[in-house]
């Protein structure tokens, strides 16, 4: 784990209409507020925003994977809709999946909605980079994050990320020897 460096975290939108301009991205925002919220070390984000295909997902992945982003966080996409693909594409970048995280977060949305099955959201890692998938919806992206982030501070430790402290007050972040 490197002590005291600035955690560099991408942000990914992934949509259509987003990424035309149609609509005001707000996936994108509420996972930056969130992570304002709940971060208390120092970061800086990479926020981006592509439509819902494949080789714009693909690159935007690998270059903020290469740019040395230590978690990168992507909305939108999960669902069973023809062009969503943010699932498959994610995997394809992926070295490992970490099924936990997408069974946690399905578990824990179940409370909140039915339809939370039917989000293919996964987790996985691809050099010193953690990738999460989240649904497209503002409201689910705290509700999600929630549900698995007291395991994201060790896991970046684990792949020689930068060491993300959190507010004990809204996410008590879990170090097993600690
Ligand atoms: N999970 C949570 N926590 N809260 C939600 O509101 N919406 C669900 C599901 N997961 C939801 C959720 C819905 S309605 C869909 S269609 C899927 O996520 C996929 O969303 P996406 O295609 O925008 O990624």
């Amino acid at each position: 784990m490197k002590e005291n460096a600035v955690a560099r975290i991408g942000i990914l939108t992934v949509s259509d209409r987003a990424s035309r301009g149609e609509y005001e991205d707000r996936g994108g925002p509420a996972v930056h507020d969130y992570l304002d919220e709940v971060l208390t070390s120092p970061w800086e984000a990479d926020s981006r925003i592509v439509p819902d295909e494949h080789d714009p997902i693909k690159q935007a992945l690998i270059e903020m994977a290469d740019a040395g982003c230590c978690l990168v966080v992507t909305t939108g996409g999960t669902g069973p809709a023809p062009r969503d693909i943010t699932p498959e594409v994610t995997e394809t970048v992926c070295e490992k999946l970490l099924p936990g995280f997408g069974e946690q977060m399905r578990t824990v949305s179940l409370r909140y909605v039915p339809t939370a099955i039917l989000s293919r959201q996964l987790a996985g890692i691809r050099n010193s980079t953690l990738f999460i998938n989240l649904p497209g919806s503002p409201k689910a992206i705290a509700e999600c994050l929630d549900a698995v982030f007291a395991a994201i501070p060790y896991c970046v430790d684990l792949i020689g990320g930068p060491c993300l402290e959190t507010d004990p007050k809204r996410v008590a972040s879990y170090r097993p020897h600690d």
